[in-house]
């Protein structure tokens, strides 16, 4: 029988049988043991009276006694005058377990962090959001808090299918939007519509991102592979497939940029195979160049899903994206998505419409990429100095940049080893392939991971990192 009881300190729920009168006390102390131990009532918690607690639970008062006096016994629970009974802190408790917050032997987190996939968080726009938010809770309308659209609020997507279409060109309606839960939610969703089609099998660029390999083929999709070199996927590597998954504006990881004649060759192998693109615009606002290239999307809005995120321009932790559908993608992708959750959380999706609307979406990403096109240049500057054996390599643009070495200097997982001694966490582009090399060797540069004060001395662990590598070599 489940329990509820409340007190002026806490609520808690306990799974805990009342039926039979033998031995209630004990399954009493063991519910409460429960709870303590796996952390619902935390140490200093404060228990209520065995008298009210005997009243809620409808059992003798010298019941909960009992119980209270065989865990303070144990040390779970501690009474003391005046305060009532507490749970205990954990250096009390006999028979403890060890608290395993960490497996042991984990190394400390490392001070400096160039792992891609990451925008600084630190710059997210607090009070641009607190502004927007204050304003969202005081006008939203009651419907808001129902259950709603699964596509999402129709304020983000009408002010989506606004702002795409300004910044990158994409040609899209509200009506054909669903805001997902990131691109990984999205991606999972659309492979859930493939699976039904006639060849459930996509195509992705190679390297590229394991994570997303890996949710298409749990999905029940066979994945492809196409390869990719400095003008972005080489079309006539992609085979029959149902879909192709790109990052054309700047290759993850590679960092190169789908060219024109290659954009042309893409959209007209999507028409004679009759499959669907899915542009993944992760970091298309990030163009450091005078010239940002738009969207694909633009060139065949019926043969194109057009992906963003904001796991990019504000924070991954927001879990907001969307897709931009053609018109027969749109009906099963909402069903995908309502069958997956509904849809996604109204309220943040009404304060990202806001700050979109307001333009404080729109400075935020300006002053983001005044601070990353910054760090991109330091750190070419830093390696042109320093390391003359590496390669910057793939387009001024995004939040990660690419080096290269030759094959006959040391391997990544030297590289690795000799950042761990400078305390620099860093990722190795040998994670990136699934066709198995020989690839040259490479890292890939997360370079708005650190916050801003903290860049200088990350660079200064990479350089070290390369001196220490090509030095021995
Ligand atoms: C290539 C690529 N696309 C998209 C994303 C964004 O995914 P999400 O929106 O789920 O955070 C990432 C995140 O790391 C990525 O690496």
């Amino acid at each position: 029988m489940l329990i509820e009881w409340s007190a002026a300190s806490l609520d808690l729920h306990l799974e805990f049988d009342l039926s039979h009168r033998r031995g209630r006390a004990d399954r009493l102390a063991a519910a409460i043991r429960e709870a303590i131990d796996n952390g619902r009532l935390p140490p200093g918690a404060r228990m209520p009276s065995t008298r009210s607690m005997a009243l809620e639970l409808g059992v003798a008062r010298g019941t909960v006694a009992r119980a209270y006096e065989h865990l303070a016994v144990g040390g779970y629970l501690e009474a003391s005058h005046g305060s009532g009974t507490r749970v205990a802190s954990r250096r009390d408790r006999l028979e403890v377990e060890p608290v395993r917050d960490q497996p042991s032997g984990r190394l400390p987190a490392p001070r400096w962090n160039l792992r891609p996939g990451l925008p600084d968080v630190t710059l997210f726009p607090r009070a641009a959001w607190v502004a927007a938010t204050q304003r969202v809770l005081r006008e939203a309308p009651a419907e808001a808090l129902d259950y709603g659209d699964p596509r999402g609020r129709l304020e983000l997507r009408r002010a989506l299918a606004a702002y795409l279409g300004r910044t990158r060109g994409v040609i899209t309606h509200p009506d054909r939007i669903v805001v997902c839960h990131g691109f990984t939610q999205a991606l999972g969703l659309l492979a859930k519509v493939i699976a039904d089609l006639r060849t459930p099998t996509m195509t992705f660029e190679d390297p590229s991102y394991p994570l997303f390999r890996e949710i298409v083929r749990t999905a029940g999709l066979d994945t492809l592979t196409a390869q990719v070199d400095e003008q972005g996927v080489r079309t006539q590597t992609i085979g029959r497939s149902s879909a192709v998954l790109i990052t054309p504006i700047h290759q993850y990881p590679l960092g190169s940029a789908l060219s024109a004649p290659r954009r042309r060759e893409l959209v007209a192998w999507a028409r004679e195979c009759d499959a669907v693109i899915i542009e993944d615009d992760y970091d298309g606002e990030f163009q450091f160049h005078r010239k940002p290239i738009g969207a694909l999307q633009a060139m065949d809005p019926s043969r194109v899903i057009y992906a963003g995120t904001t796991s990019k321009t504000l924070a991954p932790g927001l879990r907001l994206s969307w897709l931009a559908l053609p018109a027969n993608w749109v009906e099963p992708v909402t069903v995908a998505k309502r069958n997956a959750d509904q849809h996604s959380a109204a309220l943040s999706q009404m304060v990202l419409a806001q700050l979109i609307t307001s333009g404080a979406y729109d400075r935020h990403i300006r002053r983001c990429r005044t601070q990353y096109r910054e760090r991109r240049r330091q750190l070419a500057a830093a390696l042109a100095a320093h390391v003359p054996q590496v390669e910057l390599v793939g387009q001024s643009a995004g939040l990660h940049a690419l080096v290269r070495w030759d094959p006959k200097g040391p391997s990544e997982r030297e590289v690795l080893r000799a950042a761990r001694r400078e305390s620099l966490a860093l990722s190795a582009l040998g994670d990136y392939w699934s066709e198995p090399g020989p690839h040259r060797p490479g890292l890939v540069l997360g370079y708005a991971t650190p916050p801003q004060h903290g860049y200088a001395g990350a660079l200064a662990a990479l350089t070290r990192t390369f001196g220490r590598v090509f030095e021995q070599g």
